[in-house]
């Protein structure tokens, strides 16, 4: 099958035109989220407050790279398998599975919650994406899950260890 018809881009990635067309759909929903979890992210890098500030700034701040890595990498799966990068902010705040930001969180544990809930929504939501990419048939994006939710479970832990007291 040729992608005469569709309006998928030409490409010699040998996979079922339906299986690509499935794959892009499920990557624009991660990066919409993701896209919209990094602006979360640098909320909390911004506003956290408190005795543990400069800890917490810098800390949110490599999340946010980490975001911003998924974003690229996610996007740029998209044009791999023929399609089109859904990355614009409009895009992510309509599309985003994450609910909005928290304005009045302050000290560093109000942010933390709030981060570590988007992480964890976030980690799940990439966790059954990989059986859903190899399911298609793509390992690859399937191993791009992979590698982001195995970060994500990372980032988790170590939110989860600030708010940890037993
Ligand atoms: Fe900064």
């Amino acid at each position: 099958m040729t992608a005469t018809n569709s309006l998928l881009h030409r490409t010699r990635v040998e996979l079922p035109l339906q299986s690509r067309e499935r794959l892009i759909s499920l990557l624009n929903a991660t990066l919409a989220t993701a896209l919209d979890f990094k602006t979360q992210i640098k909320q909390a890098h911004w506003n956290v407050a408190g005795p543990h500030f400069i800890a917490l700034h810098e800390f949110f701040d490599t999340l946010a790279d980490e975001a911003e890595a998924a974003v690229d990498l996610v996007a740029e799966r998209v044009l791999q398998l023929g399609g089109t990068a859904l990355g614009t902010a409009k895009i992510a705040a309509e599309r985003s599975i994450l609910g909005e930001y928290p304005h009045h969180a302050v000290d560093g544990k109000q942010h933390l919650e709030a981060l570590a809930e988007r992480m964890a929504i976030f980690a799940n939501h990439l966790r059954a994406q990989i059986d859903e990419s190899a399911k298609l048939g793509d390992q690859a994006t399937a191993d791009i899950y992979t590698e982001l939710c195995r970060a994500s479970d990372k980032s988790l832990w170590m939110l989860e260890a600030h708010l940890r007291t037993a």
